[in-house]
């Protein structure tokens, strides 16, 4: 007879993974936790972590066992404000709050945009290529989300334009562990929450837009007035900062190996490859966590139940057992199973959307610039959530 296996204790770190300089460059620490184990414990946090390519996946399908109803971020107040967001719910609820987003966002509905996204792209890019030098955070990658994805949110066209753009980082920063970073944040927090409920309101969104959609919804009682309030902040955290990460990430790659965009401007056929290869390296959503409905074995690592799982996207978009030569950007690479928008029932709606402002960024700037380098230092902030630059000085001709 043979005695039954008994599942081992995660192995445990006291590595501080939300530490500023673990935050500016999170991969060395990545490919420690990677190799400590399929599960591991984060003592300084109390949480556990997934970090290998094969286990993050499977757990993000399996919304069953990985829940999200008990909230995404690390920290209890954070996930009790966001308790009605279609991000923070499980399946069958997770499909009525999804259906408001997609019924926008489907590629059928966003390609009607698409003659506008490309014109905004190449008179954008005309314009930088005859300065020169420009900033690819706020002269590049925030021209489209700024001008055209708001207006198909349907934000007000006012000055708060620039801010939910800085509250939404602030957002991602509340989700992180309890302490001085999380908790400076919350006044971003509660400005995009106080804007959403006096400035954005369902009579002065722009006509025809997402924001319609989901306060008519709202209307018909198939979502309740909170719901749709935390769709429309969904949209402002979600849609906005997530693509400009995903775009200036993708520039600076391309600035710092010249022979990758060489080959991308010989051949732009390469440029939705060379974006998909930018989120997959600099993934700009690095973490969200979930909760284990059970008791859970991962080869052969327990997991009890109630616990709260960081489920590492920027780290299993590294992991050399899935990636040969992970950390090395190859425009050539393709990488259509990252997990950089997520998988599963809550994978990102906006991929479509935020793939056709990259690829007419990317496509117009491969027509008209040659040569693409730095400028200057990029500047970059410490966030629980996001991997984003904030300034990124480039030189084209
Ligand atoms: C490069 C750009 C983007 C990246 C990297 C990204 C990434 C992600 C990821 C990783 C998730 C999954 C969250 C989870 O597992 O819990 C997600 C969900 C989501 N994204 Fe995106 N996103 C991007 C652009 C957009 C855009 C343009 C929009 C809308 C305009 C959008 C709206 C959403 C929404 C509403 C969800 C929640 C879906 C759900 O919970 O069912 N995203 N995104």
């Amino acid at each position: 007879m043979t005695a039954a296996r008994t599942p081992t204790a995660a192995p445990r770190t006291d590595l501080e993974l939300f530490a500023t300089d673990a935050l500016l460059d999170p991969f060395p620490h990545y490919a420690r936790l990677r190799d400590l184990g399929p599960v591991v414990h984060l003592d300084e946090y109390d949480l556990y972590g997934l970090f290998r390519y094969e286990q993050v996946r499977a757990a993000l399908v399996d919304w069953e066992t990985f829940s999200s109803a008990q909230g995404i971020a690390m920290n209890p107040t954070a996930n009790e404000l966001s308790a009605d967001s279609v991000l923070s719910v499980d399946p069958p609820r997770q499909r009525t709050l999804r259906k408001v987003f997609d019924d926008a966002l489907r590629p059928k509905y966003v390609r009607k945009v698409a003659g506008d996204i490309e014109r905004l792209a190449g008179e954008l890019v005309d314009d930088l290529v005859r300065r020169g030098e420009f900033d690819g955070v706020a002269d590049f990658a925030c021209k489209l989300p700024v001008e055209i994805v708001m207006d198909l949110i349907g934000f007000p066209r006012d000055e708060h334009r620039a801010d939910i753009l800085r509250w939404a980082l602030g957002a991602f920063n509340f989700m992180g562990p309890p302490g001085e970073r999380q908790e400076s944040t919350f006044p971003d927090v509660q400005a995009l929450m106080q804007y959403l409920v006096t400035e954005a309101t369902p009579d002065r969104l722009l006509p025809g837009s997402f924001g319609q959609i989901v306060w008519e919804a709202a209307d018909r009682g198939e979502i309740t007035g909170n719901e749709a309030l935390m769709a429309m902040s969904a949209y402002a955290c979600a849609g906005l900062d997530t693509t400009i990460a995903g775009v200036a990430g993708t520039l600076w790659l391309l600035a710092l190996h010249p022979d990758q965009w060489r080959a991308v401007r010989q051949d732009p056929q390469l440029v939705p490859g060379a974006f998909l290869e930018g989120v997959r390296l600099e993934t700009p959503l690095q973490a969200f966590s979930r909760v284990t409905t059970h008791d859970v074995e991962i080869d052969g690592v327990a997991i009890p139940r109630g616990a709260r799982v960081l489920l590492s996207y920027g780290s299993a978009n590294r992991d050399e057992r899935n990636y040969p030569d992970p950390d090395r950007f190859d425009v050539r690479r393709n990488p259509v199973d990252t997990l950089g928008f997520g998988v599963g029932v809550h994978t990102c709606p906006g991929r479509t959307l935020a793939s056709m402002e990259a690829h007419a960024l990317f496509g117009a700037l491969a027509e008209r610039a040659v040569t693409l380098e730095l400028a200057g230092e990029p500047v970059r902030s410490p966030n629980h959530v996001t991997r984003s630059l904030d300034r990124l000085p480039v030189r084209v001709s």
